[in-house]
């Protein structure tokens, strides 16, 4: 099953800045993304994009927004409609006449998966965080104690064991940390105490 998009310019650039209401994202996002476990992801990816957004670009709210918008709805289209994951989110979005921006955004979360290249720093930390999210997510589930006390050391642990959380994908980690231009512990040490915070 190819997932490719078989193009890279997405939306209309007379839309720059425009984004759903928070009450139109969430919307989408409850009817669209039934599995619970999905959402959290969703919830959590969006969660550190705002967080980034605010404290490293130092964006104002409006444009801090576009970042989580981007997060909450990056895997919108995966839990219904697998065969058609991020083509069906971006048509939609196109449709609502949302910022390219956040089209590409989510269109190059996956590049080896749907053939885009992260290019703006709005793409390249979704990339970055969409993998890691998940790979520290699973070790909180592992832990008697969730998040508390996990630290740098323990998630670099986990990462090298191969067999843990296999579906992560490490090569999509560092080539993500690559392309923007951060550490992995860098980013490990931003999401731990961001992402405990939304569960
Ligand atoms: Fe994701």
């Amino acid at each position: 099953m190819s997932l490719l998009l078989n193009r890279t310019s997405f939306g209309n650039l007379s839309n720059k800045g425009n984004a759903l209401s928070h009450v139109e994202a969430e919307k989408l996002f409850e009817e669209w993304v039934l599995n619970p476990r999905l959402k959290l992801h969703m919830k959590q990816v969006a969660h550190l994009m705002k967080c980034w957004s605010k404290e490293k670009e130092n964006l104002n709210q409006e444009d801090q927004w576009r970042w989580e918008m981007a997060g909450l709805l990056h895997d919108a289209d995966w839990d219904q409609w697998p065969q058609l994951h991020c083509k069906k989110i971006i048509e939609e979005l196109e449709q609502r006449n949302v910022d390219p921006e956040i089209l590409h955004a989510i269109a190059s979360h996956g590049p080896a998966h749907f053939g885009v290249e992260p290019e703006t720093k709005m793409d390249k930390m979704l990339y970055a965080f969409d993998e890691l999210s998940g790979l520290i997510h699973a070790y909180s589930l592992m832990r008697p104690n969730g998040y508390e006390g996990m630290d740098l050391k323990g998630v670099k642990k986990r990462l090298k064991e191969k067999g843990f959380a296999a579906n992560v994908s490490r090569e999509d980690i560092s080539d993500a940390c690559n392309r923007a231009a951060i550490t992995t512990e860098e980013l490990i040490a931003f999401i731990i105490p961001r992402q405990s915070q939304v569960n």
